[in-house]
């Protein structure tokens, strides 16, 4: 009984702070909001456009100054203030992990296979947290960001204009990728600068920018890359139940309907 009271309570709480939340600012007709559950490569998209928007190499401090986040205080304050390059370009990026909701209009949704996110975030979190969550936890949606079906589904059945980026194609061609995102918010650039964007962005150069930040410290952020690095931590009932809550997530993202894929 008290379990099911503090589960409620939990849940609760979600709604209110977690992903659900009110937004801190006001959002604008040129926002674009650069959505994804977490870990599905939304850093690496946020950094390519920051690189493109500065026309120079940022370092991994500085691009919150071009593409802030929806959830961070710091990042708000930004947002506020008329000075910061954020407010000098149009159109303007917002990164969010927000579950979708009306108030966003437009958005770049940035998807990645349901069980190779979850493995990120299952390092991520049991790296750095003092609160460390199970796979189990994270497959049936509870951890602070909630369900990954929930988010992608909400997502791409929202009906605002959206354009879906999945992580797998950005890794295979990421220049091609960039393309498709500057097409779709009607933005120019030659391939000069996409390329210099993409190298700047590449995961060797994130992972020393990361690195050089922490000291010797082992990347936890830029960490792996690439797909299928589930397959080094799901058991079989992992998978298992993995399919029995994401199979409908993963139709709709275009990631097959079965197990072992
Ligand atoms: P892994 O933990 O599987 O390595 P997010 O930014 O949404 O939190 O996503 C983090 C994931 O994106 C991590 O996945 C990270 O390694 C990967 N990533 C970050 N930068 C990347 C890059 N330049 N190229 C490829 N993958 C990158």
């Amino acid at each position: 009984m008290l379990n099911v009271f503090r589960s409620a309570r939990r849940t609760l709480r979600r709604w209110i702070k977690g992903p659900h939340a009110d937004l801190g600012f006001k959002p604008q007709p040129d926002f674009y909001y650069l959505a994804s559950f977490p870990k599905s490569g939304n850093t690496w998209v946020r950094f390519l456009l920051a690189n493109l928007l500065a026309g120079e190499e940022l370092g991994l401090q500085g691009f919150g100054r071009y593409v802030p986040d929806s959830h961070i205080k710091g990042d708000l304050a930004y947002m506020a203030d008329p000075a910061t390059p954020f407010n000098q370009m149009r159109p303007r990026f917002v990164k969010t992990h927000l579950h979708y909701r009306p108030i966003f209009r437009r958005a770049i949704y940035i998807a990645r296979d349901g069980r190779d996110a979850m493995t990120s975030y299952y390092h991520w979190r049991n790296k750095r947290s003092e609160q460390p969550v199970t796979l189990r936890e994270i497959i049936t949606g509870n951890i602070y960001w909630g369900s990954w079906s929930d988010h992608v589904l909400g997502w791409l059945n929202s009906g605002c204009e959206l354009l879906v980026v999945k992580y797998e194609d950005l890794y295979a061609d990421t220049a091609g990728q960039v393309r498709r995102i500057l097409d779709f918010c009607g933005m120019q650039a030659s391939d000069e600068q996409i390329a210099s964007a993409v190298a700047a962005s590449s995961f060797d150069r994130m992972r020393a920018k990361e690195q050089a930040a922490q000291g010797a410290a082992t990347p936890f952020f830029v960490r792996k890359g690439g797909s299928g690095d589930w397959r080094n931590l799901f058991s079989p009932e992992d998978e298992e139940l993995f399919w029995r809550y994401h199979r409908a997530g993963m139709l709709a993202a275009g990631y097959g309907d079965h197990s072992g894929s």
